[in-house]
């Protein structure tokens, strides 16, 4: 393990099919008003809202609508929420929903109060917040993010074309969260895959980074043997119990930053997908899948011998004698295959991006260095060639 770390992770988890009998108990450590914070209406076609209405009712909370977040979260919507968590005083934000109402309500908590301008604090000078925080319990509808037990907050500005992902520290994570693997049986089987996609690229974004021997790595190659077969399963059977609740408990550790501890991590793909999500307002997860194999075709060379580890740890590519970048190779082209077999998008053009965006694109992608390769504005541009 490299460095010196601290592990403290403070979200409580309730997890599994009566997850939500729990809320009752967590809503009695927290004062009398709730911002119910929502999506665009799925808990409303579900069920959902009305069983947490119930309990929230039956708890004697003043509840403030807060639903209409949309999937990729803006700035403005960000500080409208923020202003009504001011007026109306809010004890507690109660986010029903999937990252992108979590992430937007971490946004909320951190500015209700603050007396700066958010996005520029936080989002561009990536402070922690000095004023008072509101508490925040998460009920997750769909697996992916990571949100329920991190404190990623991605927020798009669409006005600077940049969507940004701040990591705050652990007070502004989620208090608790309810994890019921039955809430997530009405995501749309494009959101289900995106989201298997996204666990996919959160794994390897912390994998495929440094050369030492790190438990970590040992960690997250289970994590992905565990979500590949699942997804193999819920792609063909979305109901099956089984593989859906693999798959929410894998979203959640694989990021949560247990298997970044001790190592260094890449994020790239994610600096790409978001600039791509920037300009096209695309699903997350399928920005990811689009420009992974061009982004790691191009990376390959400079980490051979993770990439091998890939191929026969992951994939069960029998070494035989081949050489290191053979067998990257053949990892590589097994879990192209796995991605066709799962059906994510495997290019940007279906996405709505066109040649002429790539310029505005590269402009919006952060490089960061933790990878195999710093990448070049060229290299960034070549990959989202290779990725129309
Ligand atoms: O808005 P509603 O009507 O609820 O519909 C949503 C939305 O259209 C729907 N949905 C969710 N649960 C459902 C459901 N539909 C039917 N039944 C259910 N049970 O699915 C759509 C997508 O929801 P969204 O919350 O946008 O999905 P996801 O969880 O993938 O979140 C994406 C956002 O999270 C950010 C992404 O950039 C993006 O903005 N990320 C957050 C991270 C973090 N906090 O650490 C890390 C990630 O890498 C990611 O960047
Ligand atoms: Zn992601």
């Amino acid at each position: 393990m490299l460095g010196n770390f601290q592990f403290h992770n403070p979200t409580k988890l309730h997890f599994g099919e009566n997850a939500l009998d729990f809320l009752a108990d967590e809503l009695k450590n927290y004062g009398p008003t709730v911002l119910l914070s929502y999506g665009g209406g799925s808990i409303k076609k579900n069920g959902i809202y009305d069983q947490v209405m119930a309990i929230l009712k039956k708890a004697g909370k003043t509840i403030i609508d807060d639903g209409g977040v949309m999937p990729n979260p803006t700035l403005d919507r960000m500080l409208e929420g923020a202003a009504r968590a001011k007026a109306n005083n809010v004890d507690l934000i109660l986010a029903v929903g999937g990252g992108s109402t979590i992430d937007y309500a971490k946004g909320v908590s951190v500015s209700a109060w603050c007396d700066e301008d958010p996005w520029e604090k936080y989002y561009m000078r990536f402070e922690e917040p000095t004023c008072r925080i509101i508490p925040i319990g998460s009920v997750l509808t769909i697996a992916g993010t990571g949100s329920e037990m991190n404190g990623g907050s991605v927020i798009s500005n669409h006005k600077a074309n940049l969507k940004v992902g701040k990591v705050f520290g652990p007070a502004v994570y989620p208090k608790f969260t309810v994890l019921n693997p039955r809430f997530t049986f009405t995501v749309p089987k494009r959101q289900m895959v995106a989201g298997i996609f996204d666990i996919m690229s959160h794994i390897l974004e912390q994998y495929f980074s440094g050369e030492d021997d790190n438990t970590s790595d040992y960690i997250a190659e289970g994590l992905m043997h565990s979500l590949i077969h699942s997804s193999r399963i819920a792609v063909k059977n979305p109901e099956d119990y089984e593989a859906r609740s693999n798959i929410m408990w894998t979203a959640t550790w694989a990021l949560n930053t247990l298997i970044a501890m001790g190592k260094t991590t890449d994020w790239e793909v994610h600096m790409l997908g978001h600039a791509v999500g920037t300009l096209t307002d695309a699903t997350h997860g399928m920005t990811l899948s689009a420009v992974s194999l061009p982004y790691y075709r191009l990376i390959m060379p400079y980490g051979l011998k993770k990439f091998a580890r890939f191929a026969t740890n992951i994939w069960g590519i029998a070494a035989d004698g081949k050489s290191d970048e053979q067998l990257a190779n053949e990892g590589l082209a097994a879990f192209e295959a796995w991605m066709h077999e799962i059906g994510v998008s495997m290019n940007i053009t279906e996405l709505g991006a066109t040649k002429e965006m790539l310029p505005a694109i590269a402009d919006a992608t952060f490089i960061l260095d933790g990878g195999y390769k710093k990448l070049t504005r060229e290299d960034v541009l070549e990959i989202l060639r290779q990725s129309l």
